[in-house]
């Protein structure tokens, strides 16, 4: 069983790009499966300092096939930079495929979530990509990346559909309605874009088979997080893909018996950005506090992340939805930093295993803390386990106890060789 699943366990921002780039060291391919732009994958690895945002945290391992699969929303000019930036800084991307039924995220897509936002406010980064998902499932004004295979089919939809949105977003927004490119600019940059993108459209399905025929280790990396998933998590601030490991079978059309790990990416705390409820958000100067020693700041659009406490309810959530075989847990070395540390066991009248009326309830949660541990300072070239300081060490038992799923990676910096295996 050859497969590997990668999932943010919590509200996205856990560290799974890190986490990516470390497997793929030793795999033959890694396929992101969903979600956009709206992602952005921090790597710190022996090229310099990179943040992926629809590109496979893959990409730096020469051998290893890089696939963006049919789940993936995708704004062509946004990718084609993407690209020109890795190959300026030598990174070759000589084994990046694309799937041509992934969708393209259009100007009109981005226009519509700027005034969505301006009526009822989710938090989105803005990057257009819940609309794109609502006309891929709405099918009649959705574009695909192989229809750029079709220059001038593509281009004849491409008018037609420019033309219905701006008079649709008009009338929804008379405001900011039209607040998109006109036809011509987004006909040049669409199609600058598409002679950088047409050569890496494949069949991705045949690809993946014959891996999978091959028994080759495949990656299947998901974007955003677990409680960001729209049929999983604190829905409607979620985005609109589905982001747990379930949706890595189904859109990269693996069987799930061909999974042999399912890896959760957890902060040792939890952040947020965007709005909706967040049960252990910290308060004021512990907050900014751990904002700044964590350089907590979206990776994608700079945007200021909440800040809390681990919370394991959530965690247990997070370990049931996405059956998750092992924990990988990041920046234990930012939370050790703090004086007192405390870590969210239960919520008062809710059972150990939270069900949905409990995601729909959680602003109204009372929380039971445990007060557990002094901060355990620097783990500055610690390699193994039995080096931590002993509040690390108890703190690694108690999330491994009460979730009951191996902590199984723990990273205590930046770079890949900060992370160690348990
Ligand atoms: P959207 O995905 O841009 O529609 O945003 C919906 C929600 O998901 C907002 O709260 C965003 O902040 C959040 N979100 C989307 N992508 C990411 C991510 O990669 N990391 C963390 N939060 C994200």
């Amino acid at each position: 069983m050859p497969v590997t699943i990668v999932v943010g366990a919590q509200w996205g921002d856990e560290g799974k790009g890190k986490i990516v780039d470390m497997l793929a060291q030793s795999s033959h391919m890694v396929v992101r499966y969903n979600g956009g732009n709206n992602a952005g994958h921090s790597i710190m690895n022996e090229y310099g300092e990179f943040v992926l945002h629809l590109i496979p945290a893959g990409i730096f391992n020469p051998e290893t096939y890089c696939v963006i699969e049919r789940g993936v929303v995708i704004h062509p000019p946004s990718l084609a930079d993407e690209m020109n930036a890795l190959q300026e800084r030598g990174i070759s991307l000589k084994r990046l495929v694309i799937s041509p039924d992934s969708h393209l995220v259009m100007p009109w897509h981005i226009a519509e979530d700027r005034g969505n936002e301006g009526d009822v406010p989710i938090g989105t980064t803005l990057r257009g990509i819940g609309p794109c998902y609502k006309d891929k499932v709405g099918r009649w004004q959705a574009l695909r990346m192989g229809d750029l295979l079709y220059k001038t089919d593509f281009l004849k939809r491409l008018d037609v559909i420019c033309a219905q949105k701006r008079s649709e977003l008009t009338i929804r927004f008379p405001n900011n309605g039209n607040d998109f490119p006109v036809l011509e600019d987004i006909r040049r940059s669409y199609m600058d874009a598409t002679e950088k993108i047409v050569p890496y459209i494949k069949d991705t399905s045949a690809l993946i088979r014959q891996n999978l025929a091959h028994k080759k280790q495949i990656l299947l990396e998901g974007a955003q997080g677990t409680l960001l998933d729209v049929d999983y998590g604190t829905y409607p601030y979620v985005t609109s893909s589905n982001t747990t490991s379930m949706a890595a079978c189904l859109l990269t059309g693996i069987s799930p018996r061909d999974v042999e790990r399912i890896i959760g990416v957890a902060k040792a705390y939890i952040t947020r950005v965007g709005d909706g409820p967040f049960p252990t958000e910290m308060k004021g100067k512990q907050q900014e506090e751990l904002r700044k020693t964590g350089r907590e700041y979206g990776a994608t659009t700079g945007r200021p992340r909440r800040c809390g406490w681990l919370d394991l309810p959530l965690l247990r959530y997070s370990a049931e939805v996405n059956h998750l075989t092992e924990i990988a847990l990041t920046k234990l070395d930012v939370l050790g930093t703090l004086r007192r540390i405390k870590i969210c066991a239960a919520y008062g009248d809710s059972p150990h295993l939270l069900g949905s009326m409990d995601i729909r309830n959680l602003q109204n949660k009372k929380l039971r803390y445990q007060h557990l541990y002094d901060g355990w300072g620097d783990l500055n070239g610690i390699r193994f386990r039995d080096e931590l300081p002993e509040q690390a060490g108890i703190y690694i038992k108690t999330i491994e106890e009460d979730v009951g799923v191996p902590i199984r990676y723990i990273s205590i910096g930046g770079k890949r060789k900060e992370i160690i295996s348990l």
